[in-house]
């Protein structure tokens, strides 16, 4: 059995890994001393193009054009990149089995690999309909979405089944990130969601309204409270219907399947602590193991704004939680301190000619400002969340990068505010006063 020592090693090559791996180079690290993991066949890239730019029909984004750290606005990191900086990039690689106590992972190939410290950066794992039982959900042309490799999968099926009828299922970030992708190739888009709006985690209903009018207006039907009971396929195994569980049936060539993610933390279960599913660190990634560091979206860590241990399943954070382990790392061998991590949430998404931001707490009575009517030519809205007198989150749709920076100053200062009255009428000369 092969097996390779590294001083660190990074058991993931996505989002995190990437930077992470720019933050050691910053930080200094010698040939040979950094290696990076992953089951995936490419190098870290930014995996938000892949339900966006990298499924439009014409001129589509693709590898090596968005290899990470683009997305934040950096230097594109090829894989020469890393072979230059003497990281080890082992691809193709799926590691099986981690045994914490002897600082060993082991591939599925038995090639072991031991590590005086490791980055666990394993990402989310989609959950499937076969894990409900959904009948039928096996057939083919049932598509999910997190890796390059899925997305190459769905790129053929949009190809062989050329103008066809498809089924979004789940009304999250994938589902309406899909749907306008799916629209944008030709096809007929049906969505459905058991929720009364869409994305419920973070819309409002008020804020809901507007993207489900504006995806109407493009043609997309929306099929809310009810769910996909089952799927009937050809005599080629192809789905071709989906049965809802309020009876209808929906003709379907394509299905995308966005009913939420799972962090990847099976390997270490029994080894690490964990909380809200996910791996509990400290607020430097650290887990409860000494040499062993969570990253990205399976660290459950303390949000020391909000005084609250929390995952997050965004590409901001794994960006900035990957820079901040990786300085902990490099700060405690030379015996110093860095500050805690403080970590302003971010999230965004963009479909057809939309794209919100989002920055704070979603909690508290939430007021909506400016023009959220689906029809209007230039649509532009957002709302505040107040608790305790203070404005503590903010989202706005079409906003300008000033703008967008000063909303997120908003979710940052959480200034008091008199009255939702008050936000209503000067929306965002609100923001952009503070
Ligand atoms: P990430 O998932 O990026 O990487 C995990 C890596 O670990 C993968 O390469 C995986 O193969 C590998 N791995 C896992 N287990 C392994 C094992 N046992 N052995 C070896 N390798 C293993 N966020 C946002 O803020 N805005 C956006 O627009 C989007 N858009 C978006 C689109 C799509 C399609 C997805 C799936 C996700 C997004 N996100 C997003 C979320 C964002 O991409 C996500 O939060 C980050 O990628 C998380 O980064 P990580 O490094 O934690 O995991
Ligand atoms: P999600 O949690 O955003 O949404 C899942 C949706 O599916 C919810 O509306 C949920 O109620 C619904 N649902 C659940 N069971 C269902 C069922 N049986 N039938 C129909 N609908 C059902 O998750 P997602 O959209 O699958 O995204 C997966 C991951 O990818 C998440 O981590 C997400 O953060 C990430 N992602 C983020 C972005 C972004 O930030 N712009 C974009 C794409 C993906």
């Amino acid at each position: 059995m092969a097996e390779k020592h590294f001083k660190y090693v990074i058991l993931g090559g996505g989002v995190s890994a990437g930077y992470a791996a720019r933050e050691f180079v910053k930080q200094g690290v010698k040939p040979g001393e950094l290696a990076i993991i992953s089951k995936e066949a490419v190098a870290p890239y930014e995996r938000p193009a892949l339900s966006k730019a990298y499924l439009f029909p014409e001129a589509p984004a693709r590898l090596p054009g968005f290899h990470v750290c683009v997305g934040s606005g950096g230097e594109r990191l090829l894989p020469e990149w890393y072979s230059e900086k003497g990281i080890e990039l082992i691809l193709n690689t799926e590691i099986v089995q981690a045994d914490l106590a002897s600082n060993t992972l082991t591939s599925a190939a038995r090639t072991t690999f031991k590590f005086d410290s490791l980055i666990v950066a394993t990402g989310s794992t989609v959950i499937k309909l076969t894990d409900f039982k959904v009948q039928g959900a096996g057939s083919q042309n049932i598509f999910y979405l997190r890796e390059i490799d899925d997305a190459d999968e769905l790129i053929e099926a949009i190809k062989a089944k050329k103008d066809g009828k498809a089924v979004i299922v789940g009304g999250g970030y994938i589902g309406l990130e899909l749907a306008a992708v799916m629209k944008i190739n030709n096809y007929s888009v049906t969505m459905v969601y058991p929720e009364p709006w869409c994305m419920p985690r973070l819309f409002t209903p008020e804020i809901a309204a507007f993207y489900e009018g504006y995806y109407a207006n493009k043609g997309i039907n929306i099929i809310k409270g009810t769910v996909a009971a089952g799927f009937e396929s050809n005599e080629n195994g192809e789905v071709k219907a989906v049965n809802l569980k309020d009876g209808r049936v929906l003709d379907a060539d394509i299905v995308v399947v966005g009913v939420g993610a799972r962090p990847l933390t099976t390997l270490l279960k029994g080894q690490v602590e964990e909380d809200k599913g996910g791996i509990k660190t400290d607020a430097f990634f650290k887990s409860s193991v000494s040499n062993v560091y969570a990253v990205g979206d399976v660290a459950t860590f303390p949000m020391k704004m909000y005084n609250e241990m929390r995952r997050v399943e965004h590409v901001d954070h794994a960006r900035k939680s990957a820079e901040q382990a990786v300085k902990a790392i490099k700060a405690s061998e030379e015996g110093k301190t860095i500050d805690q991590y403080d970590y302003l949430p971010f999230f965004y998404s963009r479909s057809f000619d939309l794209s919100w931001q989002f920055y704070g707490d979603n909690v508290g009575e939430a007021v909506l400002f400016g023009d959220n009517s689906p029809t209007s030519s230039k649509p532009k809205f957002g709302s505040y969340w107040i608790k305790d007198g203070k404005v503590v989150g903010a989202f706005l749709e079409s906003g300008t990068p000033e703008e967008n920076k000063a909303i997120a100053k908003v979710a940052k200062v959480q200034p008091s505010v008199a009255s939702a009255d008050q936000l209503t009428k000067e929306g965002l000369t609100f923001a952009c006063k503070i």
